[in-house]
Formats: structure tokens, sequence, C-alpha cells
């Protein structure tokens, strides 16, 4: 097959633990949508039919960011409670007072499903100038069969409109409705829903928020064994708000990830470890609930657990749809590291979400790639506000 070259580029390769895996003067060779060669010039195969090439003036090169944990589509706008918020009214007592995550319910039940469809992809296309190239998008909004189901089929439509991977996720325990009792909408709605659109194919893997304000483990275990029945991959919502053990629960399920982690202990993080569960931070969520307990990300880096970060874009608790500005957070919030914050992004990413093939420049890799307007990696968590994105490419495709 032909093969088309990078050159004059600095790849941020991030192909071993621990490193940027810098490379200078480097090229990228792509052949169709898959990376045949990351590395220096004088290493590239002689074996290859060069069909182009482009050179890219030292430009970074770095995988496509991945966005492991988004709330992408809803209707409706919580701009109102976030005033509330700010004269006084905690974000836990809007959520017991029957609005929070229930009002965008009631929005997006009455949104027809090209608004659905129409919002989503704008705050997506705010995500791909992020040189974003894969996206988890979750339900939870709807909270009734047939708007879970329309927001899943949303989600799967978005990877139709935009040249992206979209990766969905099923959760539908993510609020008790208004006027059903937690246990009996586990039971009669959520579980049933899970089935029929996991028989639709739209769902990739499944969620559960563990909370006071939300589900318990006894509750979320439910959904987790139903998962487990239909093949399905488990992460959690868990110790956002409290210490609620959810994370323990999702490692019995040998969760992907356990998500926020703000109130983890040490239990929680050695079930972590023992299970390869990534921590996906979410400093978006952090910062607009102005929470003060920072996730322990030492215990994390003692113990080797991944740490990934997402933009958690959701319309009450993170109404961020800059996945570039997640990593600055990381940075200046959680005290990560550049290089934590790109692997982040990044290679724990794709773990985060199963997936191997992508989040490292690496022969064999699919060729989703992020071209930047500057030369070293720091640029991209350093930046407030800024995406110096050169090109997009995904699948081996500019897009
Ligand atoms: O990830 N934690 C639960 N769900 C969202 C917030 C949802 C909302 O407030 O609408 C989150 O932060
Ligand atoms: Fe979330």
């Amino acid at each position: 097959m032909h093969t088309y070259l990078y050159t004059d580029a600095t790849l941020a390769t991030l192909h071993k633990a621990d490193t940027y895996g810098l490379i200078e003067n480097g090229v990228l060779a792509i052949s169709g949508d898959t990376i045949v060669y990351a590395g220096p010039r004088h290493g590239l195969p002689r074996d290859l039919t060069i069909q182009g090439e482009q050179s890219l003036n030292g430009r970074l090169i770095t995988p496509g960011l991945i966005d492991c944990h988004t709330h992408l589509i809803y209707g409706g706008s919580r701009a109102n409670e976030f005033e509330m918020r700010l004269n006084g009214v905690s974000y836990e007592e809007i959520s017991r007072s029957g609005a929070g995550i229930t009002s965008t319910v009631a929005a997006t039940r009455v949104a027809s499903d090209s608004d659905l469809l129409k919002t989503a992809l704008k705050r997506l296309d705010r995500l791909l100038a992020d040189g974003v190239t894969t996206v988890e998008v979750k339900s939870g909004y709807g909270l009734d069969h047939d708007t879970e189901i329309r927001i899943l089929r949303t989600a799967r439509q978005l990877s139709k409109e935009r040249p992206v991977n979209i990766i969905t996720t099923f959760l539908g325990a993510h609020a008790v409705p208004i006027g059903l009792d937690a246990d009996e909408y586990i039971d009669s709605i959520c579980i049933p829903t899970l089935k029929a659109a996991a028989a639709e194919n739209l769902v990739d893997m499944v969620d559960g928020f563990c909370e006071n304000i939300a589900f318990t483990r006894e509750q979320i275990e439910r959904v987790f064994k139903t998962a487990q029945k239909l093949g399905l991959p488990v992460k959690i919502h868990a110790e956002q708000l409290s210490l609620m053990g959810g994370a323990e629960l999702a490692c019995q399920y040998a969760a992907l990830s356990a998500d926020h982690l703000e109130h983890i202990n040490d239990a929680g993080m050695d079930a972590m470890k023992a299970a390869g569960t990534v921590a996906v931070l979410l400093p978006g969520a952090y910062f607009f609930l102005k929470e003060t307990k920072c996730p322990p990300i030492d215990g994390f880096r003692l113990r080797k657990i991944p740490i990934a970060l997402a933009t958690d874009s959701n319309p009450g608790s993170s109404p961020m749809t800059s996945l570039l500005l997640a990593m600055n957070m990381g940075a200046t919030l959680f005290n990560l590291t550049p290089l934590e914050c790109l692997q982040g992004a990044t290679l724990h990413a794709a773990k985060a979400l199963g997936l191997k093939g992508i989040g490292q420049l690496v022969s064999g890799a699919r060729a989703d790639f992020a071209i930047w307007d500057v030369s070293h990696p720091a640029e991209l968590t350093y930046r407030i506000g800024d995406a110096p994105l050169f090109r997009r490419i995904f699948g081996g495709v500019e897009c």
C-alpha cells in the first residue's frame, strides 16, 4: 500500500511510560488508516512506496486527544442553577429540591431528535477544534426507555455526521426520576432499558452514579450484574461528593475506570490498582462546583494507577467543551505535570475506554493524530482557552 509521510516534525509518541517519547526531526508515516512508522528520518523503512510527503517545519504531532467522559447530549441549560449556587444554595441542595439533573431530564425529554443532534454537534465541534479524535458520550438525561434510547441513537449518529470515533455509555443509573422510588426505577425501567438498548447495539459500556444524591452500591450492583450478563464493560461515577465505596464495588466488576474520586480512600485505590482500573479525573466539575478536596494524586502515583483527564461536559457540574482546558486545570488545580496531562488525554483515556491501538504514535496504531502549531508538548497544557491546532487527522484523513 502507498505511504504518506509527515516530515520535519517533533513527535510526542508516548510509546513508553513516564516520558513524552519526544523525537525531533521525526517522520510519521501512514498507510491508509494506519501508522506504519513513527521515528527519526534515518530509521524510515526502505521498502515503503512513498506516495507523497509534507514538511511540518518542526510542528508537534501528538496522538489525537481522547475525551473519555462526557454527557454531550441533553436539552436546556442550567445557568439558573449556576446563579442559585452563587447566591448560596449548594449543588446537593439544588439536587434534593428536585432540580439539578432532573431539570435537565425534563428539558431533554421534550427536545426533538433534531434539536438533540444539533446542540450536541455544536459541543462536539468545539471538542474537535481541540484535536479530539475519540469521544465517549453517555446517556443519563432521559431516565425513561424512549428518551434514553433516543440519546444513544443520537450518540451513534454523531459519528456519521463528523469524522470522529464515538463510544457510547449507558448511564440510566444517573438520577432517580421525580416521583419514582430508586429501587423500582432500577428494576423496572433502568435495567429493561439497558437490555433493549444493548439489543439495538447502542451500548459500548455501562456507567452508574454512586452517590448519596443518586444510587447506593446495591442499586448500582444490580445494573452491573446486567452489564456483565450482556458482556458489556462497566465504569462508575464514584466518590465525587462523599465516600460511598463505589470505586471498590466497580473494581469487583473489573471496571475500566472510576471517575471523579475526590473522596476515594486507600482501600478504594488499592482495589483500583488490583483491578487495573483507570482513575478518570474531572477537574472541570471540581472547578465549577468550587470543590476544595482534591483527588489524592500522590496515592494514584504511588500505586501507578493510570490517571486520565476528561471534560465531563454536562450542563450541571461542568459546562465545558475543551479538553485542552481540562488538561490545564489538571495541572493548575490537581498539580499534574504536563506529561501526566497529555497521557491523561490520550494513552490513559484510551485505556479508560478499553481501546487498544490509539493514544500513542506507534507502528500499527490507528492514524488518529493532531498536528499543533507549537514545538513542545508542555505548550498544550500551558495555554488557557487557546487551541493551537494546525490539523486534525482522523483515520489517516486530514479534517
Ligand atoms: O459527572 N456526577 C454526575 N453526573 C454529572 C453531573 C450531572 C449534572 O449535574 O447534570 C457529573 O458531574
Ligand atoms: Fe459525569
